[in-house]
This record gives C-alpha cells, sequence and structure tokens, in this order.
C-alpha cells in the first residue's frame, strides 16, 4: 500500500429528510451515516459491509458527491474535495465512478447499449464520433461482451450481461475508483463467480481500486484486501479481511459471520443470529447504538459512544468491551444478559 491513499474520509456524517410533514408533524432527519473515518489505497478492494439500512449505499453516493456530508470531509488524492465549487468538485471527483445496485437501472431501456455507452463519453467531452465508437467496441470486449451487442436492448441480455453492461459504461469513463454497489446481487451462484473474476480481471487490466459493498460474506472474504463492518451508519470493525474473519471482534461482526456460510467451511462462535430489529434510525439514543442487541452489553455501555480504536496492528474495533468481545462473545447466549 502507498503512503497517501486515493480516498480518504474524515469523521463524514450524512443526515437524510427531516422536514415538516402532514399537518406539520416534524419528520426527524435519518442519520444514515455517522462519524465514518476511512482509508482507501491504491490498488486495494476495500469491503463495507452490514446489514440492510446501515447505510453502505449513503456513504457511496457522499463519496461520489450524489449527497452532500452535513459533517465531515472527503480528501481525494490529497486533495479537499468537500465544499469545492461544482464544477472543480465534478471534475475532482471524476476519478471515482459508481456501479449502482440495480445494474439495469443505468441503462436506458429505449437506447440501443452502443447508444448509451457513447452518450457518456460525449457528455465527457469526446467529439470524435468514430473514437466513441472504437472505445465502445474495445470496451465491451474488455467485458467479455461480443462488440456487436451495441446494435442491442437492454431487455435483450441477462443479469449477468447487465452488470458487465453496467461495468462498461462506468470504465469507458476512466474512473482509478469504482464504487461497486452489491455487483453480484440478484445473480445465480456461476453467474456471480464469473461476475467476481471479471472484477478481478478488471482491476488488475486498469489498475482500479474498489469500494465493494456487499451482504455476501463469502463473496467478501474470498475478494478483500480489508473489511469495514458498518452498523447503523458506524464503522464498528475495520481490518485486514485475515484478521476480521479470524477473529472477528466487535459482537455485531461476531453474529454476522456466525450466520453466515463461508469459504473456508468455518464459522465464527457467536450467537448466530442478530436478535431483534435495528434501532429506529431517526432515533439517537446516547451509548452504544449495538446496545439492544448486543449479547454482552453492561450498563455503562449507554454511557458514551464506543470510537473506532486499534485493539492490534491495523485492527480497530467500536466497543467499550473489545477486549472481552472475543471471549464473551463465544459463550453469551442470545438474551443471556440482563440490562438496565
Ligand atoms: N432519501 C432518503 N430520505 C430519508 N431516508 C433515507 C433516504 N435514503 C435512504 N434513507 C435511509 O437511510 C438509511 C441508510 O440507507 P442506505 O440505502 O444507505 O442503506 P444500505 O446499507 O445501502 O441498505 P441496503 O443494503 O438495503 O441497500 C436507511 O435507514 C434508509 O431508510
Ligand atoms: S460497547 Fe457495549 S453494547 Fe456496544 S458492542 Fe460493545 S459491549 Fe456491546
Ligand atoms: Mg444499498
Amino acid at each position: 500500500m502507498t503512503a497517501d491513499p486515493l480516498l480518504t474520509l474524515r469523521d463524514v456524517s450524512v443526515r437524510l429528510g427531516g422536514r415538516k410533514g402532514f399537518l406539520q408533524r416534524t419528520i426527524l432527519p435519518v442519520q444514515a451515516v455517522k462519524q465514518v473515518s476511512l482509508d482507501l489505497h491504491s490498488g486495494e478492494i476495500l469491503s463495507l459491509v452490514g446489514e440492510s439500512g446501515c447505510g453502505k449505499t449513503t456513504l457511496g453516493r457522499t463519496i461520489l458527491g450524489l449527497q452532500r456530508e452535513s459533517e465531515g470531509e472527503i480528501l481525494l488524492e490529497g486533495r479537499r474535495v468537500s465544499g469545492l465549487a461544482p464544477e472543480a468538485a465534478r471534475r475532482a471527483r471524476s476519478i471515482v465512478q459508481y456501479s449502482h445496485q440495480d445494474a439495469g437501472a443505468a441503462l436506458d431501456p429505449w437506447w440501443s447499449i452502443g447508444r448509451t455507452l457513447e452518450e457518456g463519453l460525449k457528455i465527457h467531452g469526446v467529439r470524435n464520433a468514430s473514437e466513441r465508437h472504437d472505445r465502445v467496441a474495445a470496451m465491451l470486449q474488455a467485458v467479455g461482451l461480443d462488440p456487436t451487442s451495441a446494435r442491442r436492448y437492454p431487455h435483450e441480455f441477462s443479469g449477468g450481461q447487465l452488470r458487465r453492461l453496467a461495468l462498461a459504461r462506468v470504465l469507458l469513463l476512466k474512473p482509478r475508483v469504482l464504487i461497486l454497489d452489491e455487483p453480484t446481487s440478484g445473480l445465480d451462484m456461476s453467474v456471480q463467480a464469473t461476475v467476481l473474476n471479471l472484477l478481478l480481471e478488471l482491476r488488475e487490466r486498469f489498475s482500479l481500486t474498489y469500494l465493494f459493498i456487499s451482504h455476501d460474506l463469502s463473496v467478501v472474504e474470498r475478494l478483500s484486501d480489508r473489511v469495514a463492518i458498518m452498523y447503523l451508519g458506524r464503522i464498528v470493525e475495520l481490518g485486514t479481511a485475515k484478521t476480521v474473519f479470524g477473529q472477528p471482534t466487535h459482537p455485531y461482526t461476531r453474529t454476522l459471520l456466525a450466520a453466515a456460510p463461508r469459504l473456508t467451511g468455518r464459522r465464527a462462535s457467536g450467537p448466530s443470529l442478530v436478535r431483534g430489529d435495528p434501532p429506529n434510525p431517526r432515533l439517537i439514543l446516547p451509548g452504544c447504538s449495538f446496545f439492544d442487541r448486543c449479547p454482552i452489553a453492561e450498563p455503562a455501555c449507554r454511557q458514551s459512544t464506543p470510537k473506532l480504536q486499534p485493539v492490534a496492528g491495523d485492527h480497530d474495533v467500536a466497543c467499550h468491551r473489545a477486549e472481552m468481545a472475543g471471549e464473551e462473545g463465544q459463550t453469551a447466549s442470545i438474551g443471556a444478559k440482563r440490562r438496565a
């Protein structure tokens, strides 16, 4: 890894919504992302993992500038992009592209693939039609599709092929960082494997860096250099894939891994279900946000929010009881702890 990260997030928080509703009732905003600090280094694959609604997509959209951070700052190649004027921010952010959770949504159903892909190049200033045509044909080949696919329409492609097309669309814009939002969701296992292999190939070929958003822990384990576990807008554990999967420490990580099928056939020990539902993201309670679901919580966990802190080398955990979480997490049973 290089010393200078390609992307840096410093204490980034994002608030969404919040307004006067029907009959002047106040609708509270959602604290979708809370004080997230992360570095993404050139060439690495950093995975962002967490249950539905924890803020993964919001964080991706914020990095891209589609959503404004309410606090904190974002740096690309060491340069602050938060607060830049719109045109300067657009230029600075052009090294980052986003591959949408819904691959089909990125393609216009009424336009041929060639027209959609060429349009992206046109918007980015490629004026020469034959250059656009040649670049689209070469990119279709790079993602494993026949260049004649350019004449076809989105409904003529399978789910796996749509993923390839969505990748071609963003790669034409020559990003250095790709935010891949659930790139294999909804695909069957064999197609998933070919898409993942393609992602690894493309990373080599185009010297890409990935922020990989996924629910699928076996995919994350296979692909990632580092893993960030997110719970209710916060990063609660961060480390190399080997450490997070080998020595999961935060009680939430332990529960997630205990429930998931693993590449190695091993499962982490610990309660295999996260009990209950996550708290309402519109209500901010004091202390640790995992409190109500944590098998080893103690009253003190309500007093202050645990910060992400090193527990060893490159391994950070946000838990007041991180030292005992490993040990106690193995034996704590769901509901065994009574809390104040
Ligand atoms: N436009 C919006 N206005 C208000 N709240 C929103 C908006 N978009 C998302 N949210 C809320 O923000 C939180 C984070 O949503 P987000 O889509 O980032 O989660 P996610 O981790 O990507 O979930 P999933 O795994 O289901 O894709 C959720 O509570 C969601 O309901
Ligand atoms: S701080 Fe307390 S409630 Fe939160 S995860 Fe750690 S032990 Fe559980
Ligand atoms: Mg999402």
